[in-house]
């Protein structure tokens, strides 16, 4: 019976994914593309902005570039760095009352994913008011927010171009996949150049977010044409760049690249949706605090290998796209090395393989909402039984 609804609930997804009308945001890229960003705030005539961002990049002097060229343009502007990992409702609160008590006119949002989401989120307050539930689901927004200026400060998450930002509950700690079309940014800088500074470990977490967004939009029964040239695009940079940009944060070439292939990658999952790696991720998220990019590495192989034989003929393309394995061989073979290379990958940038503090009792609700995020709103190749999903989640505890 679950999998009737669940499957009715794909068909619902996936059409409203297609059919929902979006803005083509204006993207800016290339080095110092954040500076042109800024002067294009002065030329769309916004003269009082807030950047919103996090504690660590509002004293890192990240945004000592982007406060002079605001300056030179004309443009006044309040910073709110009070965003913090997994935003929660309260912090968007804040933010958006300073904005509005500071009579700003749009939002440029500098940060990683938790920054961009909690910036879309206090754009669409801005003009919708009300409690979080209201914006529980998906386009349960009446009106377009604040004009919105993302400029990703990592690559991976893709939250500067999807239709969904993850708000947490401050007193139930759930958290809220919010989607709306009307919460896309409309204007973005890809700069390698802001990205340079982000420490290795970050950039392997959020580059294997990235892979995870391109491989399961790329299995999604969601996916089109579109979906999947950028899903194939992004994964075919992630597994050119991802390893140099993790060994030398300076090779601006590699940031280059990822910066791109995140944008790639969240531009096809935020139509073609997810799977059951970000359905388990979440969990661990919620339950673990295990940062988002770090919970997708620990299980995408996991995952990728017991969906079986109904996923083999997409990996072993993929495989192929990569130039992994031979030109003969099989796609059971294929698919296998496909996800024999991401283990690897995983380990050459020491990826941790278990989540800090997860403990046995804490299996059987991490599987239960799992499956119940996955089946309601993952468009997923397979839906796998509770067994499966436990044993991956089993593979987590620490021996
Ligand atoms: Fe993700």
């Amino acid at each position: 019976m679950k999998i009737i609804y669940y499957k009715f609930m794909a068909f619902v997804v996936t059409w409203l994914m297609r059919l929902l009308p979006r803005n083509t945001p204006i993207v800016y890229k290339g080095i110092n593309s954040a500076l042109t960003l800024c002067e294009q705030v002065a030329v769309l005539g916004y003269t009082r902005v807030i950047i919103v961002t996090d504690e660590f990049l509002g004293s890192s002097g990240i945004l000592d570039g982007i406060k002079a060229r605001l300056t030179e343009s004309g443009v006044e502007f309040v910073v709110f760095d009070g965003v913090l990992p997994d935003p929660a409702f309260d912090q968007v609160q804040v933010g958006e009352a300073i904005l509005r008590t500071e009579n700003c006119q749009a939002i440029i949002a500098v940060g990683g994913g938790s920054v961009l989401d909690a910036a879309k989120m206090m754009a669409m307050l801005h003009t919708n008011p009300g409690p979080l539930e209201k914006f529980d689901g998906i386009q349960k927004c009446k009106n377009f927010g604040l004009p919105l200026f993302a400029i990703p400060t990592t690559a991976g998450t893709g939250s500067e171009i999807t239709l969904a930002a993850i708000i947490t509950d401050p007193v139930s700690h759930r958290k809220m996949p919010i989607a709306d079309t009307k919460m896309i940014p409309g204007y973005i800088a890809l700069d390698a150049e802001i990205m340079k500074s982000m420490p290795p470990e970050i950039t392997a977490a959020t580059g294997m977010d990235a892979l995870t967004h391109a491989v399961e939009s790329y299995l999604s029964k969601a996916s089109t044409e579109a979906t999947e040239t950028q899903a194939r695009a992004a994964i075919r940079l992630i597994f050119m760049y991802l390893l140099k940009a993790y060994q030398d944060g300076n090779d601006m070439q590699a940031r280059d690249a990822m910066a791109m292939a995140s944008f790639y990658a969240g531009a096809a999952f935020g139509k073609a949706s997810v799977g059951y790696v970000h359905g388990i991720a979440h969990q661990l998220g919620r339950v673990c605090g295990t940062p988002h990019g770090n919970a997708n590495a620990m299980v995408l192989p996991e995952v990728l290998a017991a969906y079986g034989d109904c996923v083999h003929a997409r990996l072993a393309d993929l495989a192929r796209l990569v130039n992994i394995g031979e030109p003969g061989s099989g796609d059971s073979q294929l698919a296998g090395q496909f996800i024999q290379a991401i283990v690897d990958m995983r380990q050459e940038m020491s990826l941790p393989l278990q989540p800090k503090d997860l403990k046995l009792q804490d299996i059987t609700g991490i599987v239960d909402d799992a499956i119940s995020e996955a089946g309601k709103l993952y468009p997923v190749p397979r839906y796998m039984s509770e067994n499966e999903i436990r044993t991956i989640v089993n593979g987590l505890l620490a021996a």
